[in-house]
């Protein structure tokens, strides 16, 4: 397409909603001369005098210059038709998210710009390549995935049509970076990098709450301080509102063909029903009404632990299976006061400590011919420094329970206690996130690196999910993933050729293919 080496002068954008307007914004403040549109009488007007409103606030804040904003305002035109888009050197369209609408405006789009003009779609879950068909030049036609709030959110994929030139491309990565945000490439794919990405960590959280291991306060709390999550998944969930979150849940999961990595829960479509969509609706998984409206989930403090004997044992044996492990457990346990059985098996009157990947406390206190009735599993996937869950066998015994907890508690750092859970939860969700990060590699949808950038950016998880995974080791990884699959019989778990290829090979997650 020789005409998209042209320089980019005039961008024309359609629909001046939430992400229309987002975009005219960062485009005008890069200095770029804006057309406008929406179908709706006087919406283009509006979203001009919102994003003038916006631009103000940023210069009282001494964020921008007067003239700046000034500057920004005057780029913005808003013609009355898309005939106004004769002039322009890219379109970029943010409306209504149907197929058949945005089809509509492509094939009119043709008829108005020039043959050098590249039609860019904003869509976020409708095929790039589909919506391009409707254009007699789909190789001039690709995706530009912005994020909300377009100017806060630094992050665009750049998606790439079956049809598309790379020629487009190229020019819309250089169009994003012009815009200050970092660009990331990806094939067109349902849920691109990051809404595919991110289908593991709100699936995996309510298949937990499904099974009874916890309720949605401890497991938020424990992604969060365990591994760092920023937000937990029910807070975030409640924060997009089902009537958002469950239809997407439901059409990447239709769009790769009911694959099980991506299974929603039947949690959510009955919660929809009742109306209990999240903060939007006063109630989800948290209560948002009332004077406390806005309280956190509380951590209990190790004094107000009820204990079922006054003077618990103090004396705990620890599973020798990985001696690294078990070696961090004990010098834990000693720092905290307890007591250590050193002998090859357990005295009769010891608390028995088992440190599981991927298996059930149940399983592994059998496998290890432990009693289940006083084994407790501990989660030492992290460094238990800031949390630290303890999981019950199905006949742990209250007395038994308590004294693990007591003994974690000892110096303040929280304690939970969940129910049976193969991968407790930390390990399960942050195996089934690399997990999937690795199978989005291997589709060839985006390089490695891409990926990390997308995922740190444009869901803010603490680490890119395959350097994470190299942190973690992906060998570990591999066993979690292995045990997970093989305690479910599900081949939600199984892992991606992209992981068990590198952890067999002893390579970085991030190692591409030649
Ligand atoms: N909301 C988000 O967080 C988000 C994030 C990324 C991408 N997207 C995608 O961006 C697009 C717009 O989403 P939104 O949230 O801004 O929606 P919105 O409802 O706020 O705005 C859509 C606007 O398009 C206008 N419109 C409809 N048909 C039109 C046409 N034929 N020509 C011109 N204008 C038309 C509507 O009047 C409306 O003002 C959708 O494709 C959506 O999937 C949304």
């Amino acid at each position: 397409m020789a005409a998209s080496h042209k320089a980019m002068k005039t961008v024309g954008i359609a629909g001046a909603g939430l992400m229309g307007r987002g975009i005219a914004q960062i485009v005008a403040q890069a200095g770029f001369d804006v057309r406008l549109l929406d179908a709706k009488p006087f919406a283009a007007a509006d979203a001009k005098r919102l994003i003038a409103e916006q631009l103000a606030t940023l210069v009282a804040k001494g964020r921008l210059s007067t003239a700046a904003a000034e500057s920004a305002v005057a780029h913005i035109a808003l013609p009355e038709s898309i005939a106004g888009f004769g002039d322009a050197d890219l379109v970029i369209e943010a409306i209504v998210e149907r197929l058949e609408a945005k089809q509509t405006l492509i094939a009119s789009l043709d008829g108005v710009v020039g043959k050098e003009c590249i039609l860019a779609t904003n869509t976020s879950s409708l095929s790039v390549t589909a919506i391009a068909a409707a254009s007699a030049h789909p190789a001039r036609v690709a995706g530009l995935h912005f994020f909300s709030p377009v100017p806060l959110m630094k992050l665009v994929e750049v998606i790439d049509g079956l049809l598309t030139s790379p020629v487009v491309i190229e020019r819309l990565v250089e169009f994003a970076s012009a815009l200050g945000h970092t660009p990331v490439k990806a094939k067109d794919t349902p849920g691109f990098i990051v809404n595919h990405a991110g289908r593991g960590y709100g699936t995996e959280a309510l298949r937990i709450i499904g099974e009874g291991v916890a309720d949605a306060a401890t497991i938020d709390l424990i992604l969060k301080l365990e591994a760092g999550f920023r937000m937990g998944p029910f807070e975030l969930l409640d924060l997009t509102g089902l009537d958002v979150s469950h239809p997407v849940m439901e059409s990447i999961y239709h769009q790769f063909y009911e694959e099980p990595r991506f299974r929603p829960s039947p949690l959510t479509a009955q919660r929809l029903a009742a109306g209990l969509l999240g903060r939007k609706s006063g109630r989800g998984f948290y209560d948002y009404r009332g004077a406390d409206a806005l309280a956190r989930p509380s951590i209990v403090p190790p004094t107000t632990i009820t204990q079922s004997n006054p003077a618990p044992t103090r004396r705990g044996w620890v599973s020798g299976t990985s001696p690294g492990t078990r070696q961090r457990v004990v010098s834990l346990l000693q720092s905290l006061g307890a007591e250590i059985d050193a002998g090859a098996t357990p005295e009769s009157d010891s608390l028995c400590l088992v440190l599981p990947s991927g298996r059930d406390a149940t399983t592994a206190a059998l496998d290890e011919r432990l009693d289940p009735r006083r084994t407790v599993a501990l989660d030492t996937l992290f460094d238990m420094s800031r949390h630290r869950t303890l999981m019950t066998t199905s006949v742990t015994e209250p007395y038994w329970r308590d004294a693990a907890k007591s003994m974690f508690a000892a110096d303040g750092v929280p304690v939970h206690v969940i129910h049976d859970s193969p991968g407790f939860v930390v390990q399960r969700t942050v195996a089934h996130v690399v997990n999937i990060a690795c199978d989005i590699a291997q589709q060839r949808i985006a390089t490695p690196e891409d990926i990390d950038l997308a995922v740190r950016i444009g869901l803010a998880y603490p680490a890119g999910p395959l350097t994470w995974g190299d942190a973690i080791g992906p060998p570990r990884l591999l066993r979690i993933l292995k045990d997970l699959a093989r305690s479910y019989g599900d081949p939600r778990y199984r892992p991606s050729l992209w992981l068990s290829r590198r952890a067999r090979l002893g390579v970085s997650l991030l190692t591409p293919e030649a």
